[in-house]
């Protein structure tokens, strides 16, 4: 016997849940374009410490571009703005995955630099909070999230573009359970939030002399939402007619990324959330892990740059927070440099990095007091950027190589 009083209810649940999703498909039809930095004085830049180790390392980052930037904010050009406030407790305190007056901060910043957040799971004693990085890239509307990942000796030098607020994560925590047997979540793919993060793909395609874009999806299986993302790649490719471009499906790509024969050959991709969720944590460790990663999450508006790996509460418990290794969330400062405009500044830095971590190595962090502080760290990547010699080191690591 079908259970129809079930279907009536599921039926309106749906109903309910297009409504958001129609509005916000009018919003991003009626957004401006991509903030232009270079009329803006000061440029704030907001850093959120968030949870664990995250208050050290982003600290650490905030040094290491404060340095940097230190004539720009002497010119007042720059400013620098802590955040307090996105911390497990107080984010518990008040039931929210962003607290109002958090947000409100975060708004009043362009650009934000944030460490990482614990988000609550089943059983550890937090209530059932959104994740807060979810919650600030829905709220921000950060629909672009840009992952490089780059390893010279295997020629590997990709660029990710994974759209960051719909697909499964749109509605995730809102799905049906229809009867105690039938569950139900939802996939959403939108026109204009398709043709935005493809957009940005061949863009930065086109400004770095790439040649060619993936486009990754299940379309010969998820036909709707994923046929909808192909299309969308078909005709925004149209306006691009010197970068070539192909379709993947998703789990050939997860293969091909280990394939040494032909990993190479990729360069920018473009993908729906949950693909680029899992396929930039694979991509990542093949550059030596998750750590090693800086991530950028852009919207026209807002952006917010941040380490992808978790808060280490454990090297807190155990009073090693000053050790821990800053370089992830170094990384996503580098990012921000590019994103506001000093991108001669933030390719240095990116150099300054890769130097220091992955060529000379002349201090390193081990977790304890074996290894290096993270102050250590930044001071290493400072003194780099700042050397006279830092075209020749650079050109002695990738010869190296
Ligand atoms: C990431 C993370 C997040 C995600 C989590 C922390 C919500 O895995 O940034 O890739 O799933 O997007
Ligand atoms: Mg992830």
């Amino acid at each position: 016997m079908v259970d129809t009083a079930a279907i009536e209810r599921a039926k309106e649940h749906f109903g309910k849940l297009l409504v958001p999703q129609l509005e916000r498909v009018e919003r991003i039809k009626a957004e401006g374009d991509w903030l232009d930095f270079s009329g803006i004085k000061p440029i704030i830049i907001g850093t959120l410490g968030g949870d664990g180790i995250g208050p050290a390392i982003t600290e650490e980052a905030r040094r290491v571009l404060e340095e940097l930037l230190a004539d720009e904010v002497a010119a007042g050009k720059v400013e620098f703005r802590a955040i307090d406030g996105l911390t497990i407790e107080n984010r518990a305190k008040h039931l929210q995955a962003i607290p109002d007056d958090v947000l409100e901060e975060i708004k009043g910043c362009h650009v934000t630099l944030k460490g990482p957040t614990t988000t609550p799971e089943q059983g550890d004693g937090w209530p059932n909070l959104e994740s807060a990085n979810v919650g600030m890239r829905k709220e921000l509307d950060l629909f672009a999230n840009v992952r490089p990942v780059r390893v010279p000796s295997l020629g590997i030098d990709w660029m990710f573009f994974r759209e960051n607020t719909e697909d499964s994560y749109a509605v995730g925590s809102e799905g049906i359970n229809i009867t105690d047997d039938l569950a139900i979540d939802f996939k959403i793919i939108t026109t204009p939030g398709s043709e935005r993060i493809i957009e940005a793909a061949f863009e930065y395609a086109r400004q770095n002399g790439k040649t060619s874009v993936t486009i990754i999806t299940k379309a010969n299986i998820i036909k709707t939402t994923d046929g909808k993302f192909l299309d969308v790649a078909r005709q925004v490719a149209e306006r691009y007619p010197g970068i070539s471009w192909d379709g993947w499906y998703i789990d050939i790509m997860a293969a091909k990324l280990i394939d040494p024969a032909r990993r190479s050959e990729f360069q920018v991709f473009a993908m729906p959330n949950l693909y680029g969720d899992i396929l930039t944590d694979e991509a990542a460790q093949i550059q030596g892990g998750v750590g090693t990663a800086g991530s950028a999450n852009l919207g026209k508006r807002y952006a917010m740059f941040e380490a992808i790996h978790g808060s280490a509460p454990r090297m807190v418990d155990e009073g090693r927070a000053q050790y821990a290794d800053p370089s992830s969330i170094i990384r996503a400062g580098a990012m921000l440099l590019q994103h506001i405009g000093y991108t001669d500044l933030g390719k240095k830095l990116n150099m300054a990095i890769e130097i220091c971590g992955q060529y000379e190595k002349k201090i390193a962090t081990t977790g304890r007091d074996t290894g290096a502080t993270g102050r250590e760290v930044g001071e290493y990547i400072v003194g780099t950027v700042r050397d006279s010699s830092l075209e020749s080191r650079w050109n002695e690591y990738v010869a190296a190589e």
